[in-house]
């Protein structure tokens, strides 16, 4: 029989069919920022308590890794569709440029006496609360691991830190439904550190890095060729005991790590249907190795920002049995990449990934052509068939529950104001009815086909995209800026309150997307965490909770800030030994 739960603070008339569903719905609404106040937080930077940006296993074997030569990745756009790629054998060169093109530093910079990294994969606040692991078998020849192995990614150094060793044997029965030379990557995340400076809104931030890592990582393996998926059906317990960070013993003082998740990684298209688990007693055997390596402590000391711990018990996912993930037939893109491939097939995939940057301002006049603005679009939808889907949607299992509300400023033959991409064509009904009913839903001209965009409304809307957006010059200089509406209640309603991080971990993906996607045509991107909630949804007329805006992403050209320099991210000495 059901329990239900009645709403709590914010979270309106709203009956819960359990404890943990209330939780993760008043946890959103209270870290909701409304025009009267923003979430709770300190309110400013402790800079005594600020983490380590790198989290470290004091006495771990440390492994160095290689690094790549620039030019020797494919083009940007044939990891779209990466089966045209040759794929790699896996080596310590080809696992070294999978770390260096998704999780690796990507510069430093440097203003007055202070420095700070950057990295391949964005975060809110550049706080990076996401850490890297990967779990290998032995290599014919014993480069880099002669036996099978979880290691922690230290992108410091671009080294890798030996966790565990275990046998052969456990390694095979691990990996027994997959095909041969796979491997495995987990992700966790460090709440602390974006708490440090978002107080309770952090986990949201969070979810929102995991996401584009996992973009970050699915691209990486496209340029070499391999597939990579997400083994969606594993509990949070086991992805924590596969990477050893449910080891209260090695973690005595530290800032926890919680899971988030493993993904296979082939080193070829997927020919076979695989599961999306992974043996019960090869985990339980590799949770008995011989572990090594303490975690450090990042700050002197932590705020307990309690509803944090809250929500994130309340969305811990339990194991789950979507079946198996069945081969990829072919990897295409929407036909509107098909219009400007030409114009940037020869821009180097690794070039890219490493010059991705977060803009700080824009110039407020620059504007690209609605050709480039399909483009991008078709990008971040994935095809309705999971047969045919390209990087990374094929990387995850999870139905589209995300869709662009654009606030669209300067694109050339397009009218300012309004639009909308449904990432799904069939949920046009759905979503139409929720939305407020003077809205036009006509396609914008030359729109292609197959791409979902409806122009909704005509208007400058330039104040209201920086109004909405904490009120950020960025939202309003740009070429468009947007807000990403997740299907939420019912999403939350029907696989339950762990969803919550997923429906966040599909806003991340889309950013990691677009922020390639504008480097790719001459421009640059900024992701926003920073938005007023409610008052989103009213501008597009979505009323309860059936759709929240969850992730608020911008673009346009760049100006730089001549202040800081540019460093590179590894030093000469430190590569000098390493190539
Ligand atoms: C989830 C997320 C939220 C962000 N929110 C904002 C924001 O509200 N305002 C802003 O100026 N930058 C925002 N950023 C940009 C980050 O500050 C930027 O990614 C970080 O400083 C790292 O710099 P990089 O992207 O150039 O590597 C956000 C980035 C992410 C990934």
């Amino acid at each position: 029989m059901l329990r239900k739960l009645f709403s709590q603070l914010g979270t309106g008339s709203r009956e819960f069919s359990n404890r943990d569903q209330s939780t993760v719905f008043h946890y959103h609404s209270v870290t909701k920022h409304r025009f009267e106040g923003y979430a709770r937080s300190l309110g400013y930077l402790d800079w005594e308590t600020q983490p380590d940006p790198f989290r470290r296993f004091y006495g771990a074997e440390l492994l160095p890794l290689k690094f790549m030569h620039p030019d020797d990745a494919p083009p940007y756009s044939a990891i779209f569709g990466y089966s045209q790629i040759l794929p790699e054998k896996v080596s310590i060169n080809s696992v070294s440029k999978f770390f260096e093109l998704s999780l690796a530093l990507s510069a430093w910079k440097e203003i007055y006496s202070t420095r700070w990294s950057l990295r391949i994969n964005p975060s809110s606040g550049n706080l990076h609360p996401t850490e890297g692991y990967l779990l290998i078998g032995s290599m014919e020849d014993g480069s880099l691991a002669r036996s099978p192995k979880v290691c922690h990614y230290q992108p410091s150094v671009h080294a890798l830190e030996v966790r565990a060793e275990f046998s052969e044997q456990v390694w095979q029965e691990l990996m027994k439904p997959f095909p041969e030379g796979s491997f495995l990557v987990g992700l966790s995340s460090i709440h602390w550190r974006e708490a440090w400076k978002y107080g309770e809104r952090a986990f949201r931030y969070c979810q929102h890095d995991t996401g584009h890592a996992i973009a970050a990582i699915r691209f990486a393996a496209a340029t070499l060729g391999w597939s990579l998926v997400v083994l969606e059906d594993l509990s949070d317990d086991e992805v924590a005991a596969l990477l050893g960070i449910s080891r209260s013993a090695d973690f005595k003082d530290a800032e926890p790590e919680h899971p988030d998740l493993i993904a296979l990684v082939v080193p070829k298209k997927i020919d076979i249907d695989i599961p999306l688990s992974l043996s019960k007693e090869a985990i339980l055997d590799i949770e008995k190795a011989n572990w090594q390596g303490k975690a450090n402590r990042l700050s002197p000391e932590n705020i307990d920002w309690e509803i944090i711990g809250q929500v994130a018990e309340a969305c811990r996912k339990p194991k789950t049995d979507s079946g198996l993930r069945s081969a990829v037939v072919d990897s295409r893109r929407l036909s509107a990449l098909d219009l400007a491939l030409a114009s940037n097939s020869q821009l180097s995939s690794s070039q890219i990934i490493k010059q991705r940057r977060s803009a700080v301002n824009f110039d407020a006049m620059t504007e690209i052509s609605a050709k480039d603005l399909y483009r991008i679009l078709s990008a971040v939808v994935p095809a309705e068939s999971k047969s045919e889907l390209a990087p990374p949607w094929d990387a995850v299992v999870w139905p589209t529950s995300v869709h662009l509300c654009l606030f669209v400023h300067r694109i050339v033959e397009l009218l300012p104001g309004l639009y909308i991409l449904l990432r799904d064509s069939r949920k046009l009904d759905q979503v139409k009815a929720a939305m407020r009913p003077d809205l036009l839903w006509q396609k914008p001209p030359e729109c292609p086909e197959d791409l979902p965009l409806y122009f909704l409304m005509e208007g400058n809307c330039q104040q209201l995209a920086k109004q909405v957006s904490c009120w950020q010059d960025i939202a309003a200089d740009g070429v468009f800026s947007l807000g990403m509406v997740a299907e939420f209640e019912d999403s939350i309603d029907k696989y339950g309150s762990w969803y919550y991080r997923r429906l966040f971990w599909e806003t991340g993906m889309i950013g990691q997307v677009l922020y390639l996607e504008a480097e790719a045509i001459g421009i640059r991107s900024t992701g926003i965490g920073c938005f007023f909630d409610d008052p989103v949804h009213e501008i597009f007329g979505f009323e309860g909770w059936k759709f929240q805006s969850l992730y608020h992403f911008t673009m346009g050209k760049p100006v730089e800030d001549t202040r800081l320099t540019t460093l590179p991210a590894y030093s000469e000495e430190l590569k000098r030994n390493r190539v």
